[in-house]
Formats: structure tokens, sequence, C-alpha cells
């Protein structure tokens, strides 16, 4: 088996990146994902998007360079690409989640609500942390 890595990076949601948008992009996901071998999830609130992709550092770092060109997001920072030993998300190929309204779940806690913000922001965090305060995110959203 070849090289497995991480990337992770936040942006802002365009205005005109609409519900609607956000559909063509998940239908994008589906259609090119698999091909590639790329799992993650993608979340997004009203003004931002936080994505996870894990897979080949070819595959990835190609994604990444024509996601950062979308029109539909800007101010696209990456937070984290480091080698992984095995998936986190290996059945999502690209899991979707709005966390918009997640600041009222009881059940996540407010350090990890902390680190959530800040990551969303923009935020470089520690590889491991990140990736754990994450999925809790997607889990616990609907
Ligand atoms: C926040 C965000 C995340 C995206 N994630 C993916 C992705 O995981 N896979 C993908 O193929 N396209 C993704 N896209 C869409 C790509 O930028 C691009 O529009 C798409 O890959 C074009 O492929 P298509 O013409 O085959 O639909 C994303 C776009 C945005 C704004």
């Amino acid at each position: 088996m070849g090289q497995l890595y991480k990337l992770i990076y936040s942006s802002l949601r365009e205005p005109k990146c609409t519900d609607a948008e956000i559909e063509k992009i998940l239908v994008s996901c589906k259609k090119n994902n698999p091909e590639k071998n790329i799992t993650g999830i993608l979340m997004h609130s009203d003004n931002s998007f936080i994505q996870y992709l894990e897979g080949a550092p070819k595959e990835i770092l190609g994604l990444y360079d024509l996601i950062k060109l979308d029109g539909r997001h800007r101010n696209v920072v990456m937070l984290s690409y480091t080698p992984i030993r095995e998936r986190t998300f290996p059945s999502w190929h690209m899991g979707y989640k709005n966390v918009g309204k997640l600041e009222f779940q009881t059940d996540i806690s407010a350090d990890d609500k902390k680190l959530f913000e800040s990551m969303i922001a923009g935020n470089e965090l520690e590889g491991d942390l990140s990736v754990s305060v994450l999925k809790k995110f997607f889990e616990n959203a609907k």
C-alpha cells in the first residue's frame, strides 16, 4: 500500500455559495473522490468551510489545488498536511455536515468548541488533536 496523508483546510464561504451550490459540490465529491480513493469530511456553517481529506499525497494535493481555485469560497488556509497510519473516515467519500448550530450542543465541551472555532478561523492545531475535535463535531452534527 502507498503512502497515506491527511490534509485539513479552512475557508470562508462566499455568499453566492448557496445551499444549492453545496449540493453541487457534493455531487462532484461523489463523482470524483471514489476513483481517487479520497475519503474525509466537509463541514460548513453559514460563513465557513472546514474540510478533512485523506488519501495518497498526489491525489489530495491535486484535489486541494483544484478546490483552492473554486470561487464558492475564499481565504483557503491549509491547517495540516501530514502522513497518517490509517484513515479516520474510511467509509466517507465525503461525509458532509452543517455545523452552524453546534454551539448549542451540550455534549461538546467548551474547550473543544474553542478549538473548533480556532480551526475554522484558520489556525493550525496539534495534528492528532485536530482530527479528534473534527470527528467529534462531525459525529454530533445532524
Ligand atoms: C469547500 C469545497 C470543497 C470541495 N470538495 C471537493 C471534493 O472533495 N471533491 C471534488 O471533486 N470536488 C470538490 N469541490 C469542488 C471542486 O472545487 C470542483 O468544482 C470540482 O471538483 C469540479 O469537478 P466536476 O466538474 O467533475 O464536478 C469542493 C469545492 C468547495 C468550494
